[in-house]
């Protein structure tokens, strides 16, 4: 059973859950437009849940089709008139600078929120998602006044070219429930750096942090309509956002199905997209691993964040000579792993997101034992009230099986045997997924031929989960198009401008060069 309402005392006084309450009722959750926070139109509200209860939070204001216009809109003016793209990028740097040192300073209440909305551990948004999303913008930070053009030798003579690198505009951004603020930062970080303006849809399943961030971001000295922040759900609002004339770019992380709509409804206008969608990575155990160190890192590659994270080592293939000892030091691990509140400081496993999600994981414990899957622990709920469950290993899990082609997305952990290096390079590949891999060896040929063989936007060796701001992230196949973080998060928030002049017309007075 979950021990609910017995969360530890935070440093403030109060439990955490209480001071979490009481972040909850400084917030306004409503839409941040232009700088202000407003109703939905017609006073339109959805309920925001606790996962740990499954009890109503909060009402926050649903975003409708006419909010989204006023969104834009508001954006739209920031871009076309305001201050934002016109600031030298000196002067947008010290601003990010500012934003990442409040939501430092904020780290504290920002994680409560996290953690209420979402059911995260506390821990874990103190130590990774809210640093995380203050080291992101200050990455960006430094990018503002380092974005350039180049000057181009031309064939034609008499001239020369150049090129400017220009904000996009207005960037519609859509991000999933999984990783609330730390999605926030890693989108609106290279669009503010670029000097864009921003409609943000958040998750309505997780809608609290982002606002937080807005407010922060006017703190800052982010000027209004620069940073909108809309709460609402995919089919109204996404959808308006992703066909809106007056949105230039679109940006989404979430489910490769709608990754699909999304391109869709951004071809009518032949908006670019970037889209970081689902996986179904491997991790890839060899028998000359470190094996402390392997069944440790498959064990948090996999159970982190309740094992809902879309770079999670989802496919644990394991070399036969170790294969037996391996999975049951695994099951040791999973069986030890404490669910409980995510207030408590010794908790590793919360509630997953809601009940939808719940249902969607415990279908595929389902197929897999339908399938002829070996449980090896685990794959019961825990208590009625809220969404918890046990963390769960399949074993002798075969390729073709349900819960080795899917994206599950919740605390079950998938291993498989595997004889060969070629024979596990061909099955890790045999996905129509391409986020990342991890493999574990302490052999530099076999470390080499799994790292080019396997494709995927990032491959770990003997880790898994780093995703430092400077470094491209991505993916692969249908998992996505484009990468963030370092300068190639910038090519989707600026475009080139080339430009020719004509050089004097004597010869004699141009300068020496050839540019
Ligand atoms: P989703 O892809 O439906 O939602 C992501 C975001 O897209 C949310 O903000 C949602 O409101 C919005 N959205 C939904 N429909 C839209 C539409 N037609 N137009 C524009 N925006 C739209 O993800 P969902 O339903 O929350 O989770 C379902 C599954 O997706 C999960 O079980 C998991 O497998 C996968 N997922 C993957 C994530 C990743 O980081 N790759 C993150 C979240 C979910
Ligand atoms: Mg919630």
């Amino acid at each position: 059973m979950v021990n609910q309402g017995k969360s530890q005392t935070g440093q403030k006084g109060g439990s955490n859950a209480e001071r979490a309450m009481e972040a909850l009722k400084r917030l306004t959750p409503k839409l941040l437009i232009d700088g202000k926070f407003v109703d939905a139109k017609d006073g339109m509200t959805f309920e925001d849940l606790d996962p740990r209860t499954g009890e109503k939070l909060v009402d926050v204001a649903e975003a409708q089709a006419e909010d989204v216009e006023r969104a834009v809109q508001a954006a739209r003016k920031a871009f076309d008139e305001g201050p934002w793209p016109r600031m030298t990028g000196e002067q947008r740097g010290r601003v990010l600078l500012r934003l990442a040192d409040l939501v430092e300073e904020h780290a504290d209440e920002l994680a409560l929120l996290e953690t209420l909305d979402n059911g995260k551990t506390y821990s874990q948004c103190m130590s990774i998602d809210v640093p995380g999303t203050a080291q992101h913008i200050r990455y960006f930070a430094g990018w503002c006044d380092k974005i350039e053009g180049s000057t181009i030798p031309v064939a034609t003579e008499g001239f020369t070219a150049y090129t400017l690198r220009e904000p996009i505009g207005v960037a519609g951004q859509i991000i999933p429930w999984n990783f609330p603020i730390l999605m926030a930062g890693w989108k609106i970080a290279p669009a503010l750096a670029a000097g864009c303006t921003i409609v943000l849809k958040v998750s309505q399943y997780t809608p609290l942090s982002a606002l937080r961030l807005g407010e922060l971001a006017l703190e800052a000295g982010v000027p209004p309509g620069v940073f909108n922040v809309l709460t609402g759900k995919g089919a109204e609002c996404g959808d308006a956002i992703t066909t809106h004339p007056g949105v230039d770019k679109v940006a989404f992380t979430g489910s490769t199905n709608i990754g699909k709509k999304i391109m869709e409804g951004a071809a009518s206008r032949i908006k670019p997209v970037s889209l970081e969608l689902g996986g179904n990575s491997p991790v890839v155990i060899c028998d000359d691993c470190d094996l402390d160190a392997a069944v440790k890192g498959a064990h948090e590659a996999l159970f982190f964040n309740m094992g809902q994270a879309c770079e999670c080592g989802a496919r644990l293939f394991v070399q036969e000579g170790i294969y037996d000892e391996f999975v049951a030091r695994s099951l040791e691990l999973a069986k030890a792993r404490k669910v409980g509140d995510p207030f408590d400081e010794d908790t590793a496993q919360g509630p997953l997101v809601s009940q939808k999600q719940l249902d969607k994981v415990m279908d595929y414990v389902e197929s897999g034992r339908k399938e002829g899957a070996k449980l090896g622990c685990g794959g019961q709920r825990v208590g009625e009230a809220g969404f918890y469950m046990e963390p769960t290993v399949f074993y002798d899990v075969k390729d073709d099986m349900a819960i080795a082609r899917d994206e599950i997305f919740g605390p079950v952990q998938i291993i498989l045997k595997f004889k060969t290096i070629d024979e596990v390079i061909a099955r890790a590949n045999d996905t129509n997924y391409g986020l990342a891999a991890a493999v574990w060896t302490q052999g530099l040929d076999r470390m080499q031929a799994l790292t080019r063989g396997i494709k995927a936007g990032t491959v770990w060796v003997n880790t898994h989960h780093i995703l430092d701001a400077a470094v491209p992230f991505g993916g692969y196949k249908e998992s996505g198009i484009g990468r963030e973080h370092g300068s190639a998060a910038l090519e989707h928030y600026t475009q080139t401008k080339s430009v020719y002049v004509p050089l004097p017309a004597s010869k004699t007075q141009r300068s020496w060069v050839t540019m």
